[in-house]
């Protein structure tokens, strides 16, 4: 079956303080994330038609993400399949794809959730009284994250090898409800934790996951 490796990127600098969005680097912890990551994409081998392949690497373009990837080994290996299309040589080198970029929070970027319900209390209420359809004013909304990432996502469904993703809360609630088959009210409320990394393998009738935390 196909995999994915869906993670968030490690603890950022404005995830300590509490703030969405923004372009902060990794706090001390979120590298130390990094590292683990690293070591843990190595032991991992996965088998695609009896052969090993390394899994395609794909961050967002926001530095927490790439800084993420930093310890990820990419190895190059030829891997031929019989599927009648043509493979490449598979590289784990990080591609940096725009439509993984977190929901962009528009005007309330950089803010916490209590200075967006000081300053904008409006439409606090507003995204709380309806989170999928709700857009940021000069931002996004879940819906609109939801148009951006289909093309994605359908790429993802013809790659045969796997795909590790290091991406966003938001961003990752919507591949994941995508993948296991969830409503999409249900998307933004998604648990897709810090410090873990979520695989996923779709078949024919839903999606086996497994959640590992690989620093508490
Ligand atoms: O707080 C981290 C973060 O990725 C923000 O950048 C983003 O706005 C938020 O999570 C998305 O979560 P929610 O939709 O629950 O606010």
């Amino acid at each position: 079956p196909r995999t994915f490796f869906f993670t968030r990127h490690g603890q950022s600098e404005y995830n300590t303080r509490g703030k969405i969005g923004g372009d902060s680097g990794l706090s001390p912890n979120g590298m130390e994330y990094a590292r683990r990551l690293g070591k843990w994409a190595k032991e991992r081998v996965c088998v695609v038609d009896g052969k090993e392949v390394p899994a395609r690497l794909w961050t967002s373009t926001l530095r927490r993400t790439k800084e993420t990837a930093q310890f990820i080994d990419h190895p190059t290996i030829e891997a031929k399949f019989d599927d009648g299309f043509q493979h490449d040589w598979i590289q784990m080198r990080p591609m940096a794809r725009r439509n993984l970029d977190e929901l962009y929070a528009g005007s309330c970027d950089g803010m916490t959730y209590k200075e967006i319900e000081d300053v904008f209390p409006e439409e606090f209420k507003a995204r709380q009284s309806d989170k999928l359809a709700y857009r940021y004013p000069r931002g996004e909304s879940y819906m609109d994250v939801i148009l951006r990432l289909e093309p994605l996502a359908h790429e993802m469904e013809r790659t045969r090898e796997p795909i590790m993703i290091i991406g966003h809360q938001g961003i990752l609630r919507i591949l994941y409800a995508y993948f296991m088959g969830l409503k999409r009210e249900d998307a933004p409320y998604v648990s897709i934790p810090l410090n873990h990394v979520l695989k996923l393998n779709p078949h024919a009738y839903g999606c086996k996951e497994e959640r590992t935390c690989l620093l508490s």
